[in-house]
């Protein structure tokens, strides 16, 4: 009787353990999971898509800067909105040098309201970041992936945070994967995530250096192409501030693959670009993907911005669904 009782006790003790296992595979360790919202908010993820499918019809070029804020939340405190947050003294984080040029801020208050409106208080901002970085690349005709929801927002921003923890665009590979790996990042994620820049542009003053004064003796950078530099140099003169690159030229609004080969070429456009020859690892997936076939960067993306998007994470009952993402709530 009594070894009876134990099996039955058994039995239902692995059926428990089964459950569990079965629904952690669902929810990762972090407490984020792909379709977090299909209950409190079903059209979630379906009205954040329609905006973006919508904006980038109208205009193509809206769609990077949108893609770059998940990455400079992500980076700074964790993807939990506060690249988003404003304070009255402008020391927020978007105050900061490296995010000065992060565009796209309305249009994220523009779906934030849309969703306030279809289900109050539920979708957190770190969310909608995340979503809109998955539906801008798939509207511009790159990869899809399924997105982790769950995050919640944080309530604290600071200046020196942003600036201590953004890779710079002068940074060389070793500071790359240093800083890429603080975040849990490895080297292959680097390189995957630095194929990012096949859509988007950037602003003169960052390449001002490569250009016109290397190593201060009015010398450009060696690892720039000549023929590149040059065309580069007839768009930005010396003291222009405003002038826009495209960073893949010709096919900027298009996430594709070209990007692998114009750093291979020595034409990516900044110097951390160019860094991703200077290591074995990152130098044999670059060539690797500009080979006609065998390319995996499509698949690569989604499995590094999934990635990404864990650092630092806040779920359960840690901070707060922000009602505008430009401010903390207010208790
Ligand atoms: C590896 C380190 C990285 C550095 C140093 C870097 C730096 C920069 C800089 C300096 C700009 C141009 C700013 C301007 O002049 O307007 C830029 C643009 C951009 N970055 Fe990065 N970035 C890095 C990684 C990433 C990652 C991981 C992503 C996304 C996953 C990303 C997405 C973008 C996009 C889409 C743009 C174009 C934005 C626009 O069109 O306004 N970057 N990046």
């Amino acid at each position: 009787m009594a070894a009876l009782k134990i099996t039955i006790y058994c039995f239902f003790f692995l059926q428990v353990l089964l459950c569990l296992l079965s629904s952690c595979a669902l929810t990762n360790a972090q407490g984020l999971k792909v379709g977090f919202y299909n209950k409190a908010c079903p059209k979630a993820e379906l009205v954040v898509k329609k905006s973006i499918f919508d904006m980038v019809k109208k205009d193509p070029s809206l769609g990077p800067p949108l893609l770059r804020l998940f990455f400079h939340d992500c980076f700074v405190r964790g993807c939990e909105g506060s690249v988003l947050l404003e304070l009255k003294n402008k020391k927020a984080e978007k105050n900061a040098p490296p995010n000065l040029s992060l565009e796209g801020f309305d249009f994220i208050d523009n779906i934030k309201a849309a969703l306030e409106k279809e289900c109050p208080g539920i979708v957190s901002c770190s969310d909608v970041l995340a979503l809109v970085a998955r539906d801008v690349v798939v509207a511009l005709n790159g990869p899809s992936w399924e997105v982790e929801t769950g995050r919640r927002d944080g309530r604290v921003t600071n200046i020196n945070e942003a600036t201590s923890n953004m890779p710079s665009p002068f940074s060389n590979i070793t500071t790359l994967i240093t800083q890429f790996q603080s975040k849990g990042l490895n080297k292959k994620d680097l390189v995957v995530l630095s194929g990012a820049h096949t859509v988007g542009d950037a602003h003169c003053p960052i390449v001002r250096n490569r250009l016109y004064n290397f190593t201060g003796k009015g010398d450009s950078d060696p690892s720039l192409d000549k023929e590149y530099a040059a065309r580069l140099r007839r768009k930005c003169k010396p003291t222009d501030t405003t002038t826009d690159l495209e960073m893949d030229p010709g096919s900027f609004t298009t996430f594709d693959k070209s990007y692998f080969k114009l750093v291979s070429k020595q034409r990516g456009l900044f110097q951390s670009d160019a860094a991703l020859l200077n290591n074995q690892e990152t130098k044999s997936y670059v060539l690797m993907q500009t080979k006609r076939y065998g390319s995996t960067f499509f698949k690569d993306f989604g499995v590094s911005m999934v990635k990404l998007g864990r650092i630092g994470v806040l779920t359960g009952r840690v901070g707060e669904v922000r009602k505008n993402c430009r401010m903390v709530n207010k208790y």
